[in-house]
């Protein structure tokens, strides 16, 4: 087999896909999505002809031509064998000028489907009709795009452009790692070289949703071949922790152990085995022998808090573990009842009001479905003062993982080392510690490197999801349309452990009740556990699960009263100088520092009035809808940043900064920031992210805060940095080959400045979404004829950065609205695989329409605000409410899957029910 031009420098072994072949062989620009054939991240070229390479027996092709992304400039359909090794292809040099990708771990695969099929111009239409690459493509999924870029890229749009010296910020410059991503070049978290005698891990899951471990026999796995360790939990710390990470680990409830001899969902860990190969490790567990005393489960969270429920975590406390009420499963609760003065509260307004709404609003569980599984490597290496800990993991938050690592393992934060390579999409999935424990103790355990990536089906079963909520809304309102009170009740299923239980909730409920104005507000909010997968963060952090109940009610208002919905928004919405209320009026550090949600309010009743968009087909009911969304930049409570900023040998500039890069964008950001500052080409600036060891602190990238809070700190270094190379020398240039004048770079070279950003005050943003649709009744079938967004994002640092973190927050949040479902049954998740959990493909996502608020951000970067999981918030509600206006009929649950609409628009009662004088639910 030649890969890539070379001769293969071994024999496949028996059984081998050729997709482990090939990266065992050095290949790394092929990815591993799925192994399955459902995502296409490991798409090469066998003989010319794209083939996903995890379904291709190595064996068979041993006499083949194989091209990856990494080959593709040259050997691939058009190529230049000539041409150097870093020669893009053509379909490369358009993804690069097209911007399109954000992670960028789906393009190697995608660049190689693409040469290989021959897929030239697509259709850009906005319905899942459009054909063309649509077909082509459907095998290689996209989770960050939204497919727009990619639609730009095979289109030949160049949606990027070279800036002048110090003209970076503002302008669509191309991502730093761009040429490297489109070849595969770029090393995501187990693309490095492995350190010798790398061992790999293999987990026991449980079989029971509720069990105790009564007895654990490993005598015969420590026995089995290439076996070098097997852990239970009498071989772990018993130390109690909670896998979500925050700045205050206090944030979350101490409730999880790295092996619990009580398991409390299906496919908790129960042993682990560590061999010389993960086949090793696998056989390893079968002869493992554990007997288990089942307990009682829990799978309904209603039923969880009801008196005589069997407890998930009965004796935890308030006060030690951080659980509020265990004795009800309860782990975070918030009851609050607010009445401005000269108002007697929700029920009194309710009763008095013209026009009310009751109703109840369910969301389900979602995957992240990041294409990069979670992974971890772990090594040892020698430090000044003894061997440091190296764990290479795919994360958002390496410096807080890094923190709980060595509080679980009694190291000193020294002797760890945390590192993230690019990450291949987290979505709030990697604001959590779930494989690195394992390898970082069995590393330290055997003295040998060790890795663990989780397999596709472990992402569905054993990484936590999106928390599937129920939603109760009261709201009234007078005959202007003015909200008279404002009350939800919400219950959030928080799995089997506690992490994000608090965090998700209380942010849930927190800007989407005080995006409105209303004289009464109650809040009744509780997150539950049950024996359900864990839930944990996800893109928007709760607030899109309540925010598909709250702009639902806000539509039945408007409709009960004659007003459009969009004036019924601008007459309640906020404004600056109103105080944030939720249940009660919030005190702290968040503030206007910008305000746009009236410009966005127009742009989208602008747009979808226009006349754009696709026609509604004969005989289909058409509807509009809107939906808004409010937003904090960056988390509560303090998010830190530490940057620096310095001059390299080469006279260039390099940015030390601790976020990591997993396709939100903030290498490309901090680049131009610093780039900016310094008067100097974007391409002289180069940023080290994400590593412990050679950057400062930085809370993380979570909470979208990597633009306003790193940004800001690198901006501020870099600021200062330029003032001492000014008072070093008027003459430092702009241009590496400067004319008279220049300071010899010698007299430079490590000169440097730094800054930190504490992420207070924080500002407030807003996204609106507007949607034309058609529906056909007889079907169920939704057709988006216009789709349109618009955001108040401040200034804009980076035009079509910022345009595809929408188009990606809305392709999202498009699946989790029509199709993404993982079914539970009895605590067993049934999808399991891509196949059977339907992600958007490129054909599923329409086109939409971005517009910009004109605004400037005083607390921001120059004016600019975080945009990163805002967009996802208003989309499900806005397709809820045009398929509303479309049938009369209001869909409820989330996903509105076909079938589910199909039943609704038969169903009796069809829309949630005004509420009766007394405050009971009417007819
Ligand atoms: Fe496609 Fe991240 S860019 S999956």
């Amino acid at each position: 087999m030649r890969i890539d031009g070379i001769a293969a420098a071994a024999e496949p072994r028996p059984g081998q896909c050729l997709r482990t072949y090939l990266r065992e062989q050095g290949a790394t620009a092929v990815k591993k999505g799925c192994d399955a054939g459902d995502c296409g991240a490991c798409t090469v070229l066998l003989d010319g002809a794209p083939v996903q390479s995890c379904l291709v027996p190595a064996h068979r092709t041993v006499d083949s031509e194989v091209v990856t992304a990494a080959g593709l400039g040259r050997f691939g359909p058009g190529g230049d064998p000539s041409a150097d090794v870093d020669h893009l292809h053509p379909v490369q040099q358009a993804f690069v000028e097209a911007a399109g990708f954000q992670c960028g771990f789906c393009t190697a695969g995608m660049v190689c489907t693409i040469a290989g099929s021959g897929v030239g111009e697509v259709s850009t239409g906005s319905t899942r009709e459009s054909t063309g690459a649509g077909d082509e493509l459907k095998g290689n999924l996209c989770r960050c795009t939204g497919y727009r870029s990619i639609r730009d890229a095979l289109a030949g749009r160049v949606n990027t452009e070279v800036a002048e010296p110090g003209q970076a910020f503002g302008r669509a410059v191309v991502a730093p790692a761009a040429a490297r991503v489109v070849s595969g070049r770029e090393a995501y978290t187990l693309d490095e070289p492995a350190p010798p005698g790398l061992l790999h891990v293999a987990v026991l899951g449980s079989p029971h949703p509720h069990a105790r471990i009564t007895r654990i026999d490993t005598t015969a796995a420590r026995g089995a071949p290439g076996v070098h360790l097997v852990l239970t939990h009498h071989d772990v710390p018993d130390t109690l922790y909670s896998t979500a990470r925050h700045e205050n680990r206090l944030d979350d409830p101490d409730d999880t152990r790295i092996l619990d001899p009580v398991l409390r969902f299906v496919g908790q860990r129960v042993a682990v085995a560590v061999a010389e190969t993960p086949r090793q490790a696998r056989a390893a567990l079968a002869l493992v022998d554990v007997e288990y005393e089942t307990l009682p489960a829990v799978f309904d969270p209603e039923a969880a808090r009801q008196p005589g429920a069997p407890l998930v975590h009965p004796g935890k406390t308030p006060g030690e573990h951080r659980v509020a009420e265990a004795s009800r499963n309860v782990v975070a609760q918030l009851h609050e009842e607010y009445a401005e003065p000269g108002h007697d509260g929700v029920a009194a307004a309710l009763a008095a009001s013209a026009a009310t709404v009751q109703g109840t609003w369910t969301t389900d569980r979602v995957n992240h479905v990041a294409l990069e599984t979670h992974g971890a490597r772990a090594w040892l290496a020698p430090g000044p003062h003894g061997d440091v800990l190296h764990v290479r993991t795919s994360t958002q938050v390496p410096f807080l993982v890094r923190a709980e690592l060595a509080r679980l393992l009694d190291l000193p934060e020294q002797r760890v080392r945390v590192v993230a390579g690019r990450v291949g999409g987290g979505f709030g999935g990697k604001q959590e510690l779930l494989v690195e424990d394992v390898v970082a103790l069995a590393t330290l355990r055997t003295g040998r490197p060790v890795q663990w990536e989780l397999t596709r089906e472990q992402q569905f079963t054993i990484v936590p999801c999106r928390h599937p909520m129920r939603i109760g809304v009261r709201a009234g309102a007078d005959a202007d349309g003015q909200l008279t009170a404002l009350a939800i009740d919400v219950l959030a299923d928080t799995g089997a452990y506690g992490n994000h239980a608090p965090g998700v909730m209380f942010h849930g409920v927190h800007e989407s009740m005080a995006v409105y104005r209303a004289p009464n507000k109650r809040v009744d909010a509780e997150s539950v556990y049950t024996n359900n997968v864990p839930s944990g963060a996800f893109r928007g952090y709760g607030l899109g699960q309540v925010q598909f109940a709250i702009e639902g009610a806000i539509d039945e208002l408007a409709a009960q009263l004659g007003i459009d919905p969009v004036e019924m928004r601008r007459r309640n919405v906020i404004r600056p100088g109103d105080a944030f209320v939720v249940g009660r009026p919030v005190d702290g550090d968040l503030e206007y520092g910008s305000y746009g949600l009236d410009q966005c309010l127009d742009l989208v009743e602008g747009a979808l009035s226009s006349g754009r968009g696709d026609s509604v087909p004969d005989g289909w009911a058409e509807g509009r809808g809107v939906a808004l969304a409010m937003i904090a930049t960056i988390p509560p409570r303090g998010h830190f940043t530490h940057a620096k900023v310095s001059v390299d040998a080469d006279g260039d500039f390099v940015v030390d900064v601790g976020t990591a890069e997993f396709g939100n964008g903030t290498t490309t950001v901090h680049a131009q920031l610093a780039a900016t500052e310094l008067g100097v080409p974007v391409d002289r600036v180069r940023v080290r992210p994400s590593d412990t060891a050679t950057a400062g602190y930085d809370t993380g990238a979570f909470g979208s805060a990597g633009s306003v809070v790193a940004g800001l700190a690198v901006a501020r270094a870099a600021s200062s940095l330029k003032l001492k190379l000014d008072q070093l020398s008027a003459g430092y240039l702009p241009h590496r080959n400067g004319s008279a004048g220049q300071i010899p770079s010698t007299q430079l070279v490590g000169v440097w400045a730094e800054a930190t950003h504490d992420g207070s005050p924080r500002s407030v943003a807003f996204n609106v979404h507007g949607f034309r649709v058609a529906v056909h009744q007889g079907t169920g079938r939704v057709r988006i004829l216009q789709s349109v967004h618009a955001a108040d994002a401040g200034v804009v640092i980076n035009p079509e950065q910022l345009r595809g973190q929408i188009d990606g927050g809305v392709g999202q949040a498009l699946g989790s609205a029509m199709t993404e479902r993982m079914v539970v049954r009895d605590g067993v998740v049934v999808t399991r695989t891509l196949r059977h959990y339907r992600v958007p493909q490129l054909s599923d996502v329409p086109v939409t329409e971005v517009l910009f608020a004109d605004t400037v951000d005083r607390l921001g970067p120059r004016g600019a605000k975080s945009m990163s999981e805002a967009p996802y918030n208003p989309v499900a509600p806005a397709l809820a409410n045009a398929i509303a206006d479309a049938t009369g009929v209001r869909p409820c649950d989330l996903p509105i899957q076909r079938d589910r609409l199909w039943e609704l628009l038969r169903a009796p009662i069809t829309r949630p029910a005004a509420v009766a004088p007394t405050g009971r639910a009417g007819p």
